[in-house]
This record gives C-alpha cells, sequence and structure tokens, in this order.
C-alpha cells in the first residue's frame, strides 16, 4: 500500500529521529551527532551513530543503517506500512489511507483500553461502595483513602462474573475479554469466569495514563498466588513498565526509589515518598532500568532484605550502572520492606535510611564482610582477595584509589601495597575486555565489510590499535614528537588509518594545534563521518602514553606477522633484521 509522501515527510518530520531512537537506546551526545551502542549486533563500545542533520543512522559496526522509519522496521520487526504506523500513533498523527487488517488491530487495541478503564472503574467503586473484605484490608494494612485514589487502588469482588456481566453489558465479547487476561476459561467445560477475585487490585498505568493491565492481591491470607498479574496482552508487555511511574516520573528531583512490591510504592507516596516504583512480579529487566534512566539520575535500590530481594540488588546495580543511572542501595534492619519498615519506624528514620544508602560497592563490600570472619587469617586473606577484585572492576581511578584507602585501613595493609595490588588487577580486567570487545567485534562484523577502511575486516587488532593511537595523537598533540619517533606512517597496515594518521601528523607538524584539522580537505563525506565518530567516542584510559606504546608495539607487531619473508628480496630482509636486532638492544 503506498502512503502518501507528503505524510511521510510530516512523519519524519513530527518524530525526530534522535528521540525516536533515544527511547530504545541510550544516546550520548558527540558534536551534532548522538553515538550508542549499537541495537542491531552486540557490542561494547558504541559504533552506532545517529546523524540529526541528515535524519539518519549508521552503525559503523555491523553496517547497519537508514532513516527513523528503517529503524523501527528492524528494530519491531515490523514491515514498513506497520512501521509508519507506529510512528504515526507516537507523533499523534493518522494514517491517510486505511489498511483493513491494520485497522483492525488498531480497533482491537482501543476496545482493549476501552474493557480496561471499565474495569478499573469497577473495581475502584467496588472498593469505595462500603464495608466489605478488601476495605477491611487495607484498614489493616494502613492504606489509606487518598492511597486509594492516588493509586486508583480497587477491589474484584468474590464472584466468578461480576466483571464479565459488566463487560457483557458494554457490549464486549467472551473472547475479547479473555484475550485481555480479564477472563479465565475453564478447562472443564470451557466456560469463561473472572479471572481476579477475592482481590486488592492494583490498575497498572502506563505513561500516557492508559490502564493496560492488572496485579491483584489475594485478600485471603492463604490464597494463591498472592499476587496476580495479566498477562502480556496487545497493549501489555511484562517487563516494559514499573508500577507507579507514572506518578513518580513527574516531581521526583531526580531521584527514585525502586522497591520489591507494589504495596510498598504505594505505602511510601502515603508516608511523603512520591518517587517510589516496583518492577510488576517480574525481575527487574534491563527495559526497566530504561525507563529509571530516562526520568532520574539517580536510584535507590531498596529491595526486600531476604536473600531474592539481596540477588535482585546485584542485578540492578549491573543494569542501572550500565546505563549512566548514580545507583544506591537501602539496607533495612528489623523489617523486610520499605512498607514494613516505614510503618515500624516512621518516615523520618525511613528518610535517614535513604540519606545512609549506600555506594553499590560499600554494599558489595559490605555484604562480602558479612560472610568472613576477619579475626581468621586466611579468611582475611579471602576478604582482600575478593573485595580487590570488586574495587578493580570500577572504571574510575579515583574511585579505586577511595576504596583502596578504605581497604588498606580496615586490613592494616600500606595503602601503597593496596592500591599496586589493584592496579595490577585492573590492568588484567582491561586487556580481557579489550579482548572481548575485540571477540565480540569479530563476530560482529564476521560477513560485513567496512565499507571505508576495507583492510580493517582482515586486521582487526592492528586496525583498532591504529585507531586508539589516531584518537591519542588528536587528543594530545603533545605526545606528537614520542610517537613519531616510534612509529611512521608506513608502519600502519590499513590503508586508510595510515592515510588518517599521515594527515594528522602532518597537520601538526606545521600548526601545532589539532582543534584546526579540516578532515573534509582530504576526506570524502563518509571516510570524513568515520573519522569523527572515531574521534568523538573513543575513551581512552587514564596512563595514554603508555596506551599509545601499547598500540604502537601491537601495530608493529601485526605487521611482522604480516611479512612474508619468501616474499622479501634480501635487501628488505637484511635491513628488517636489523630493525629487530636495534629494537632488542634498546
Ligand atoms: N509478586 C508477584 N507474584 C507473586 C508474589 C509477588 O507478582 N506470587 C510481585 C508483586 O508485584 C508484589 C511483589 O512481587 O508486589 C513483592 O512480593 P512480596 O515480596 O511477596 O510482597 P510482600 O511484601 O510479601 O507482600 P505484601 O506486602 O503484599 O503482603
Ligand atoms: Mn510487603
Amino acid at each position: 500500500m503506498a502512503i502518501d509522501s507528503s505524510f511521510i515527510s510530516e512523519l519524519k518530520l513530527r518524530c525526530p529521529i534522535e528521540e525516536v531512537i533515544g527511547s530504545y537506546v541510550t544516546l550520548k551526545r558527540a558534536g551534532s551527532r548522538y553515538v550508542a551502542c549499537c541495537p542491531f549486533h552486540n557490542e561494547k563500545t558504541p559504533s552506532f551513530t545517529v546523524f540529526t542533520d541528515t535524519s539518519s543512522y549508521y552503525c559503523f559496526g555491523c553496517g547497519a543503517g537508514g532513516d527513523v522509519i528503517t529503524f523501527i522496521m528492524n528494530r519491531e520487526n515490523l514491515d514498513y506500512v506497520e512501521a509508519v504506523r507506529l510512528l504515526a500513533e507516537r507523533a499523534g498523527l493518522s494514517v491517510p489511507e486505511n489498511g483493513e487488517a491494520t485497522e483492525g488491530k488498531k480497533q482491537n487495541r482501543e476496545r482493549m483500553l476501552q474493557m480496561h478503564r471499565l474495569a478499573a472503574r469497577h473495581y475502584y467503586n467496588n472498593l469505595i461502595a462500603g464495608d466489605n473484605a478488601c476495605m477491611r484490608y487495607l484498614a489493616k494494612r494502613g492504606l489509606s483513602m487518598s492511597s486509594v485514589r492516588r493509586y486508583g487502588l480497587g477491589f474484584a469482588k468474590d464472584s466468578f462474573d461480576d466483571l464479565k456481566n459488566l463487560l457483557l453489558k458494554n457490549g464486549y465479547s467472551l473472547l475479547e475479554m479473555e484475550s485481555a487476561g480479564l477472563l479465565a476459561k475453564s478447562r472443564k467445560n470451557g466456560s469463561f469466569y473472572d479471572k481476579f477475585r477475592n482481590r486488592l487490585m492494583f490498575p497498572v498505568i502506563d505513561l500516557r495514563g492508559n490502564v493496560i493491565a492488572f496485579s491483584g492481591r489475594t485478600l485471603d491470607p492463604d490464597g494463591i498466588p498472592k499476587y496476580m498479574n495479566s498477562p502480556d496482552t496487545e497493549i501489555y508487555r511484562k517487563g516494559n513498565i514499573l508500577f507507579g511511574l507514572n506518578l513518580a516520573k513527574e516531581k521526583n528531583d531526580g531521584m527514585l526509589i525502586l522497591c520489591e512490591g507494589n504495596i510498598d510504592v504505594v505505602m511510601l507516596a502515603q508516608e511523603g515518598f512520591r518517587n517510589a516504583v516496583a518492577p510488576l512480579g517480574t525481575a527487574f529487566t534491563t527495559e526497566q532500568a530504561r525507563k529509571i534512566s530516562q526520568y532520574a539520575k539517580t536510584a535507590v535500590i531498596a529491595f526486600d532484605s531476604d536473600n531474592a530481594g539481596q540477588k535482585a540488588t546485584n542485578k540492578a546495580i549491573e543494569y542501572l550502572r550500565s546505563l549512566g543511572v548514580s545507583v544506591r542501595v537501602l539496607q533495612m534492619q528489623g523489617a523486610k520492606d520499605p512498607d514494613e519498615y516505614i510503618k515500624t519506624y516512621g518516615r523520618e528514620r525511613f528518610s535517614m535510611l535513604i540519606n545512609r544508602s549506600k555506594t553499590p560497592t560499600e554494599y558489595q563490600l559490605d555484604k562480602l564482610k558479612e560472610t568472613l570472619d576477619l579475626t581468621d587469617t586466611a579468611q582475611k586473606m579471602e576478604y582482600s582477595d575478593k573485595s580487590s577484585d570488586i574495587i578493580a572492576r570500577l572504571p574510575s581511578k579515583i574511585e579505586r584509589e577511595i576504596y583502596a584507602g578504605m581497604l588498606a585501613k580496615e586490613l592494616e595493609i600500606s595503602v601503597e601495597t593496596v592500591k599496586s595490588d589493584i592496579e595490577r588487577r585492573r590492568r588484567n580486567i582491561e586487556k580481557a575486555e579489550q579482548r572481548r570487545t575485540v571477540s565480540d567485534e569479530q563476530r560482529a562484523i564476521a560477513g560485513s565489510t567496512d565499507r571505508v577502511n576495507v583492510h580493517r575486516r582482515e586486521n582487526l587488532l592492528a586496525a583498532r590499535a591504529e585507531e586508539t593511537l589516531i584518537v591519542i595523537l588528536y587528543r594530545n598533540p603533545d605526545l606528537l614528537h614520542d610517537i613519531c619517533d616510534k612509529i611512521t606512517p608506513q608502519d600502519f597496515i590499513t590503508q586508510f588509518n595510515r592515510e588518517v594518521f599521515e594527515f594528522i601528523t602532518d597537520s601538526l607538524k606545521n600548526d601545532s594545534s589539532a582543534q584546526s584539522l579540516s578532515f573534509d580537505e582530504k576526506f570524502d563525506g563518509a571516510q570524513t563521518s568515520k573519522i569523527m565518530f572515531l574521534l568523538n567516542t573513543a575513551v581512552l584510559s587514564d596512563d595514554t602514553r603508555s596506551q599509545a606504546n601499547d598500540c604502537i608495539r601491537t601495530i608493529k607487531l601485526q605487521g611482522n606477522k604480516k611479512i612474508d619473508a619468501a616474499k622479501l628480496d634480501a635487501k628488505e630482509l637484511m635491513s628488517l633484521i636489523k630493525k629487530e636486532t636495534e629494537k632488542d638492544e634498546h
């Protein structure tokens, strides 16, 4: 089906590519561009670039590229028309010329949302109608009427057809209700009945304010399951939603509290902490972490104090940190969850817990200590070993130093010893990481060629070293002579990088400021964007000088491997041998 091209232009205008892509991956600004780890292949360093000026994206790693519509097609696995519809919906536009099938789908969704809205209102009315089991339960748990209103809580009666009858009356079919996850089907006789019965109902509300699912807590102390959740439906994807985020996304002062349970969220809000959210019955997902990162700089993890909660904490730390969220861990004593804690000790004490919440490293070191007896020498050594590993994993040298200082005091060992041990571990971690990213990349680009640097694929190790060296030089023009003493463009293995290196060294020799380099004088558009991408995204280590030396060594080593002695004439061979012996003498 053809869609009017002026509509497509309008659509693209209303769906800025960086916003659309930014809702899938975390984009980092680099000039007029944005970069991210590619959503289409597995990588640790970002090679995916969004160009705002041309409204396009390109991955230098896997070669994926296109416009905002192609992105949605690939990412959501949709055909062209479906991708256009999705974007149109996002932009609040209606697509001209309606295809039958997708129109039907849209109508289904709309009806499903209406059913959920009706159901939520019905459950709410059931609850506030007067004295009932749910009202008594809320009173017992100390939840107020204003909490009921704030979260739209409700009551699913102990009945098999209360909701079913209401929705039938409103013109919905049993099959529709079943596919919305509101009815269950009897295995015995195939009849339909209310899925949620005798439960306190928490409507799950998306960020636009639509009720899209329910989570119901049993009112029966022995009820199983304790929480019943809506299944995945046309309008609900488990793991994409955080309970309470629709409210907590406003006025959270950049901080969200991540709890385990719905009741924790409601209770905290009741006590004045309106910035709490909870994953809905699923393990915390990366998608949920991404949602948090969109609405807050800091996340305080306040999971249950039991084992499961602590295990989940480590995962949440990992996910949130990798998205750049500053993470804190709240530890409770004398209560299993925030709801219990705040009821027992009050809001001031909880506020203190937030203020005293720990950094992930402090938290991990504390956990480690809990299992070990530091008066026992063997266990003390184990503590020293494991905690040094934890600290060595911190990417920031300053942080490593701070914890090294703390650890030294604790172990009564000199700071220098602890520090150098941690830095040694750090170097190993970085090396392993590099090896891993190289093999990640090798896997990612298998079958695709880098159109700009055509020699890159067969010489990945060398090419990466060349690129790093180029970036080091670009960012540290003062290293020009040091570097040029040790390596010349002829040592470079991939031709493109050789030209870039030569261009930079020549330009710097004429004019020592790298800012005035104009790559587009020598390189074409694709080449320039590849260079800009490199210069903007490379992550360098703290010790640039020794990193530069590592790169030079790698390039030369790879170069020597490449030289097939049989193909050299005697003179070339002699000069090679001479070069090698000179190296050894130094
Ligand atoms: N949950 C779930 N299914 C279960 C148990 C729990 O989906 N069978 C989810 C719910 O979202 C719940 C959260 O996990 O809010 C926390 O559950 P749990 O720790 O069991 O909560 P409690 O504090 O024990 O329960 P409550 O406070 O409601 O008594
Ligand atoms: Mn609880």
